[in-house]
């Protein structure tokens, strides 16, 4: 790209309406809320998608990104991906981890329940989901009878795609114990890589899929026993909230559980779940 270039598109700047048209969409199709404040940051960000297809002006760009070619096209999904964050890490939130395990798995198999089903909502590139299938995994070695199924999901492909290959920096599972990520993961060979995968056996214990929170579920009512829906509501709007909280919980069995996020508080939007601990609810039996 040649100076002039530069300076057409950098020097562009999304005008009030095209930041609307931008709030609107994503409210609808997401139900994620984008503050007036945000439209510095959807500038830059979106600077980035002008630069990558070449139209270098904001109005034509959404015109395209939000028609039927650019959904067709994956640009509507590589602009979605531009908004949202998908930061996650291995034991993230690791209190919640301990929950599971201590609480959660020891009055499951109490119960003589037979299969555990449980679902990351919003899983981003996976390291939510093999966390769990890595506590699930210890928990079945210590339990044989125990058994469980795995599902995740995300609105967006690429991240799903990325968490189905289950290839991860070396940086991401640095403070992991040792004996997990040695039961759990290969590590490159060659030094320069610096890469590790999650092995075969983990990987086939989680079931991705794209799903949007916003849409029906696939799953029958009140047949999980937990749901992971951790800092995603934390970006939708108040009235999106509390409609993907009640289609949740109408999931989740009676006694069962839903994770969110431990910055995010939930109780205000149903009536049928209880905080048990921070960021932990349980659904209320009959
Ligand atoms: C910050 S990540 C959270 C990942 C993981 N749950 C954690 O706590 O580490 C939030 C994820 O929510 C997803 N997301 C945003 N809106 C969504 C929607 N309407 N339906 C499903 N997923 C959505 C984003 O794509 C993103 O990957």
């Amino acid at each position: 790209m040649d100076y002039s270039e530069a300076v057409k598109i950098y020097s562009q700047q999304l005008s009030e309406t095209e930041f609307k048209r931008i709030q609107e969409f994503m409210l609808k199709q997401l139900g994620v809320k984008l503050n007036p404040i945000k439209i510095v940051m959807v500038n830059s960000r979106l600077i980035k998608r002008l630069k990558a297809t070449g139209i270098y002006n904001f109005k034509e760009y959404l015109d395209y990104a939000l028609s039927i070619q650019g959904k067709r096209d994956g640009e509507l999904e590589r602009m979605v991906d531009e908004l949202t964050t998908h930061k996650t890490e291995f034991f993230r939130e690791v209190e919640h981890f301990h929950f599971l395990r201590d609480i959660v798995l020891p009055e499951f198999v109490k119960g003589q329940n037979n299969l555990f089903q449980i679902w990351s909502a919003g899983c981003s590139t996976g390291e939510e989901a093999y966390t769990i299938a890595m506590l699930l995994n210890e928990f079945k070695l210590a339990n044989p009878g125990f058994n469980y199924s795995i599902f995740a999901s995300d609105v967006s492909n690429a991240v799903v795609v990325k968490a189905i290959r289950a290839i991860y920096s070396n940086r991401t599972v640095e403070e992991m114990d040792k004996r997990f990520l040695k039961r759990y993961f290969l590590v490159s060979r060659d030094n320069n890589e610096q890469k590790v995968r999650v092995v075969k056996e983990l990987r086939d214990k989680v079931q991705f899929s794209v799903q949007n929170l916003v849409d029906n579920y696939p799953f029958q009512n009140n047949s999980l026993d937990v749901i992971f829906c951790r800092n995603t509501l934390i970006y939708f709007a108040d009235s999106s909230k509390k409609k993907v909280v009640q289609k949740l919980t109408e999931k989740i069995k009676p006694g069962g559980y839903l994770f969110v996020g431990l910055s995010e508080t939930i109780s205000q939007y149903s009536t049928e779940i209880k905080q048990v601990s921070p960021s932990v609810y349980v659904k209320k039996q009959g």
